[in-house]
């Protein structure tokens, strides 16, 4: 299968670089075609032009590249820190860029943009890894853990992906090397579940 794991965190001694590491090193252990992105490495340009936002817009090769493989992903793993309930602005000039219109989804005909859209990514599942410094009691109650429906709900079911995994890790500041080294374990686990060894497309989890 083709993978297309995403990364965003600028620092390469990061536990986020650590997950990423694992994920990658998991899937083609499992035998599957990797493109690995690190967003900051690549200094990605988050900010989207208003002349690029048309379905038909003329994209540059870069840009087309991007889509191209997001289009073509049979899985695709997301890997970013919770800055402020949301992810690095990078990651999220990378979804505004990449999931467009005709890629990602589509509006049926004769819609204006104002009804549901049709979601077009063929990828079987996704897997996004979280780190946070806040317990999960406190992230669900106080702040509502607005990831998770950012990722689920608005981004990957609305794009037709609708078997979806994630994991928050925390709290990170505080953590031990053997919790880090549990929860890369656990990382591994993860991939293998949803992108098993020699899996054909059929083999993934609902
Ligand atoms: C700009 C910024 C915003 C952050 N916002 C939050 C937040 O809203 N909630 C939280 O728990 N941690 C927040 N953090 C802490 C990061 O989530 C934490 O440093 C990271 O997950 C640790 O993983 P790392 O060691 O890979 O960097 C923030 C950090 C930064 C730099």
């Amino acid at each position: 299968m083709k993978l297309s794991v995403i990364l965003a965190h600028p620092n390469k001694q990061s536990f986020n670089h650590a997950i990423a590491e694992t994920a990658v090193d998991s899937l083609k252990q499992n035998g599957h075609d990797v493109v690995f992105h690190d967003l900051y490495d690549e200094g990605f340009n988050p900010v989207l032009p208003w002349d690029e936002i048309p379905e038909r817009a003329a994209l540059s090769p870069e840009l087309e590249a991007y889509c191209g493989e997001i289009a073509a992903a049979d899985g695709i793993i997301i890997v970013h820190p919770n800055w402020w309930g949301q992810p690095p602005a990078i990651l999220k000039g990378w979804v505004d860029r990449v999931f467009r219109p005709g890629v990602a989804y589509q509006f049926l005909e004769g819609d204006k943009g104002e009804g549901v859209p049709i979601g077009l990514l063929k990828a079987r599942a996704a897997i996004v890894f979280n780190t946070s410094n806040t317990d999960r009691e406190r992230e669900v109650k106080a702040f509502g853990d607005p990831l998770e429906t950012l990722w689920k709900n608005c981004i990957f079911d609305l794009c037709g992906v609708k078997t979806f995994y994630r994991r928050m890790f925390s709290v990170v500041v505080t953590s031990s090397a053997k919790q880090r080294s549990k929860w890369l374990e656990e990382v591994q686990g993860a991939v293998s579940r949803y992108f098993p060894a020699n899996a054909a497309k059929s083999d993934v989890p609902h």
